[in-house]
């Protein structure tokens, strides 16, 4: 074995053209509709450091509690030989804890956000010198190629912090099909799951009383503003956050104050006042709803564990 890990980005980031035609097309829909994928910028990312550390938003915390208590358990029965490939690569803290205990040969962190994405990926193959680490950068509800390198060993994929919640159930079969074919027949997918609760406690995880959320929904805004060449003007929309009981999915809006009309990527964009532009879904389950959800997209259950108030649960899958 090399001393030094290897170290090589990939960039398959779409191009600036399916970016504004996406932006705009959601904003022709009716509600009007941003991506989440938009939030993390530089800024956007930070703010979302900054929410996973509130006192309301109760789920990084949970699950890393998950972890800390069963990391031994996942780490034997993935046994050796490893790619760990982590979708939306994130939150440092859970993804060390991780890559100690399964010690995987390689690493392969997927983000559409290239800057976050670069600075992450260094950061970790100085710590982990031993590690080969290939960052890719994609739309991760798109297939990609893994690297070559990563042929021979036994892939996992490890998607945290209930991401999979921002994507509708039909967007989640779909990436669900799309990591199963990734990680192959034996492969093996981790996830965490928000699990459906007390209406009061998802929705003060959504209005925390420092305004952080709404900082990171108004973010949104600007990143647009610097991506298409638009001219939200934010001080005109405020954070909504709200339980759909029948989706059951909290769900973020920009409100508009005032009727207005912004330019995005060269088009015109009305906006009424008090119109509702849809940010963000975050879908909370009942584990047999996502194991049903699992299961049509080609996994079995290894095993389940949640907290002691049943709010989050974390699943080890395997393709089949
Ligand atoms: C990343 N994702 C799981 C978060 C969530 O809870 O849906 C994003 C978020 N939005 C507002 N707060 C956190």
């Amino acid at each position: 074995m090399s001393s030094k890990g290897a170290y090589e980005f990939y960039d398959y980031k779409p191009a600036q053209a399916d970016v504004a035609g996406e932006v705009l097309d959601g904003l022709r829909q009716q509600p009007k509709y941003i991506s989440p994928k938009y939030f993390y910028d530089m800024r956007g990312s930070a703010l979302f450091e900054q929410i996973t550390e509130l006192q309301e938003y109760y789920l990084t915390r949970t699950e890393m509690n998950l972890f800390n208590e069963h990391l031994p358990a996942i780490a034997a029965a993935l046994g050796d030989k490893l790619c760990l490939i982590e979708y939306g690569s994130g939150s440092s803290k859970k993804i060390r804890k991780l890559l100690e205990a399964i010690t995987p040969q390689v690493y392969v962190p997927v983000d559409i956000s290239d800057e976050h994405l670069q600075q992450n990926a260094a950061a970790l193959h100085k710590d982990f010198p031993q590690l080969d680490v290939y960052p890719v950068c994609a739309d991760i509800t798109q297939m990609f190629a893994l690297p070559e390198e990563t042929n021979n060993l036994t892939k996992v994929g490890f998607f945290p912090g209930s991401s999979i919640g921002n994507f509708d159930p039909q967007m989640a079969r779909n990436f669900l099909k799309n990591v199963r074919e990734t990680v192959g027949l034996g492969g093996a997918l981790i996830v965490g799951v928000d699990r459906k609760k007390d209406v009061d406690v998802l929705e003060s995880a959504y209005n925390d009383s420092k305004g952080i959320t709404a900082a990171f929904n108004l973010n949104v805004l600007h990143h647009l503003n610097a991506l298409l060449d638009a001219n939200f003007e934010t001080s005109n929309f405020e954070h909504v956050a709200r339980y759909n009981p029948a989706e059951g999915c909290i769900q973020m809006f920009l409100r508009s104050t005032r009727e207005q009309q912004v330019s995005v990527a060269g088009e015109k964009v009305f906006i009424g006042e008090q119109e509702n532009l849809l940010t963000e879904n975050s879908y909370k389950y009942h584990p047999h709803e996502f194991l049903k959800l699992t299961s049509s997209a080609g996994f079995v259950e290894r095993a389940h564990w949640s907290d002691a108030q049943n709010w989050f649960s974390l699943f080890l899958l395997q393709g089949c």
